[in-house]
């Protein structure tokens, strides 16, 4: 068996995960390797769940029976888990939302609806990049089309990495919000957060980092990273899926308007007029996902106790030699940095002509999932000229085997396609 390195004890991990052990296409052992999609979810986040509905199923916040005092408590307790684990300075910075999109589009539309000085209108830029998810590209296109914000981006080099030497062009004085991916969610490419934070900072533009692909996968600490909001979300990351987060900084929560509303975000309504609870309530209307947060808070539970420096070291080794495996099959193109360095464990790649949907449908025949096509990321594609790309995403139950795995698979697409 091959031994890098930094690997964590990944016997034992895969063991907390019951999915990993299961067999598909007559007894072929599931290899999953698309993590960047969705990971897999660990017994001690089942367990959370299941004992949430079990034991102390309620509504939050309204009741003062025991079960909705239970509820409350374990709803509020996973937000002051988040807090900790992005090292924010104030729990009511956390808010919960559905997902990462939901975030993003919260940021949006609290600057479509705000005052000055945080208005975002005709005489103002919005700053994004050609290497988002469309979930960080289609909210600034729809306030820029309410707006008529005039909507800039970043390119993308050749190699994968974005294209700052335009910089003091592209983030000027006019610019309100410059939006970016910590991590690329189709080519792992981890950007240089400071370089354009720094030049942010000199215009006065707020920063918010959609860390749906770096939350997972590496320690954040909001204060070092000195963005405005942050936005993830939970099943990346072991947790359930309908939980997203979005930090912001405490005084831009209370200045900026909310965007939903509803019950629970309100401190009085009348029928002309209502005033608003303060954040992070302001921006949780309705009832929210109590055992999905629940189940978040078991997953960075989870995650904490492993250590997320293990797990990024791990993910290194697995990615440092996954790039020197794939490099051996012939024909084979990684889209996206092509070493180990600055990059997180996502390697999206073509394989001569054969098309990325052939290649993960010979794939998933051996029991391997990959995921294929513009990933939601279709900038990406057109940037360099390809209609779709096979994705391989590793995570912290990964090894070495799996990428031995997804070569030995590719040769055999290679073979089949002739
Ligand atoms: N955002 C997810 C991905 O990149 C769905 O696959």
């Amino acid at each position: 068996m091959t031994q890098l390195p930094g690997l964590l004890d990944t016997e034992a991990i895969r063991k907390d995960f019951p999915i990993l052990d299961r067999t598909i296409h007559d007894g072929k052992k599931i290899v999953y390797l698309d993590n960047a999609a969705t990971s897999q979810k660990p017994r001690q986040v089942l367990d959370a769940l299941n004992a949430y509905y079990e034991q102390s199923n309620a509504n939050v916040h309204r009741g003062v029976h025991v079960l909705a005092e239970e509820a409350t408590a374990l709803y509020e307790g996973a937000r002051d888990k988040v807090a900790a684990f992005i090292n924010a300075p104030s729990r009511d910075e956390v808010i919960f939302t559905k997902n990462a999109s939901e975030s993003l589009n919260l940021v949006a539309n609290m600057l479509g609806w705000a005052d000055e000085p945080y208005r975002v209108d005709a005489e103002t830029e919005i700053v994004i990049t050609e290497m988002e998810h469309h979930s960080n590209i289609v909210p600034w296109q729809l306030l820029s089309q309410r707006t008529g914000a005039k909507l800039k981006w970043f390119g993308i080099t050749d190699d994968g990495r974005l294209d700052l030497s335009d910089i003091d062009e592209i983030i000027t004085e006019k610019t309100k919000i410059v939006s970016f991916t910590l991590v690329s969610n189709i080519m792992g490419t981890v950007n240089p957060v400071e370089a354009i934070i720094r030049r942010a900072q000199e215009v006065g533009a707020l920063v918010c980092i959609d860390a749906s692909q770096a939350a997972p996968h590496m320690a954040l600490d909001v204060q070092a990273l000195q963005a405005d909001f942050v936005a993830f979300t939970g099943h990346k990351m072991v947790g359930p899926t309908g939980i997203g987060v979005l930090w912001g900084r405490q005084e831009l929560l209370e200045d900026l308007p909310p965007f939903l509303g509803g019950g629970e975000m309100i401190e009085t309504v009348s029928m002309s007029s209502s005033t608003y609870a303060p954040a992070p309530h302001k921006f949780e209307a309705g009832t929210p996902p109590i055992a999905q947060a629940v189940g978040l808070g078991a997953a960075v539970d989870y995650l904490t106790a492993i250590g997320m420096d293990k797990i990024a070291a791990h993910e290194h080794a697995i990615t440092e030699y996954a790039i020197k495996r794939l490099k051996e099959v012939e024909g084979l193109r990684i889209i996206g940095p092509a070493t180990a360095e600055d990059r997180g464990a996502t390697i999206s790649f073509t394989l001569g002509d054969i098309h990325p949907h052939d290649v993960g449908q010979v794939l998933d025949e051996l029991g391997i999932a990959v995921r294929v096509g513009h990933h939601c990321a279709r900038p990406v594609c057109l940037r360099y000229g390809i209609p779709a790309t096979t994705r391989a995403s590793f995570y912290l139950y990964s090894t070495p085997a799996e990428v031995d795995a997804l070569v030995e698979g590719l040769e055999h697409v290679r073979n089949f396609f002739g």
